[in-house]
């Protein structure tokens, strides 16, 4: 066990819902801490970039569609096992698999509309956090 930094986006279906707060709240009980966060609208390069991973998956287009569709709010969480306890918390990609209580459980419309994002590994959560936020925007 060891503290740990993650990345996290609040997509846009939660935004349009009017969800921050809930999700927050959701983060903010199992104990992990939000040491950055802004709310932006991501161009469409941003997501590309953010996405590329992803350039050859069938879902790529629709799903940088939908994350330029409106405001997005980017965090950098901070806590014990931070990566899996974020990711536990969201549930499965998709919300029809989701465990009961987890964020997309609750809130996910649809695996595209999933919420959030939470990064997947240490490396990605460090490439993710770097490629939103300076060091000075980060308060741990
Ligand atoms: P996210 O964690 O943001 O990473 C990539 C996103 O692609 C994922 O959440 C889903 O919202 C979306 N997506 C759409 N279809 C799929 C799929 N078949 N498998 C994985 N992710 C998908």
């Amino acid at each position: 066990m060891a503290i740990q930094r993650t990345f996290s986006i609040i997509k846009p279906d939660a935004t349009k819902r009017n969800l921050t707060g809930k999700v927050n709240a959701k983060i903010e009980e199992v104990g992990l801490r939000i040491i950055a966060q802004k709310r932006i609208q991501l161009s469409e390069d941003q997501a590309k970039g953010f996405y590329a991973v992803h350039a050859e998956r069938p879902f790529y287009n629709d799903l940088v569609a939908f994350m330029i569709s409106g405001p997005v709010v980017v965090q950098v969480l901070e806590g014990e096992d931070a990566i899996l306890a974020y990711r536990t918390v969201m549930g499965a990609t998709n919300p029809a698999e989701a465990d009961a209580g987890t964020i997309r459980a609750e809130f996910a419309e649809s695996i595209d509309a999933n919420t959030v994002h939470g990064s997947d590994a240490t490396d990605t959560a460090a490439e993710e956090i770097k490629f939103f936020f300076t060091d000075a925007e980060i308060v741990g």
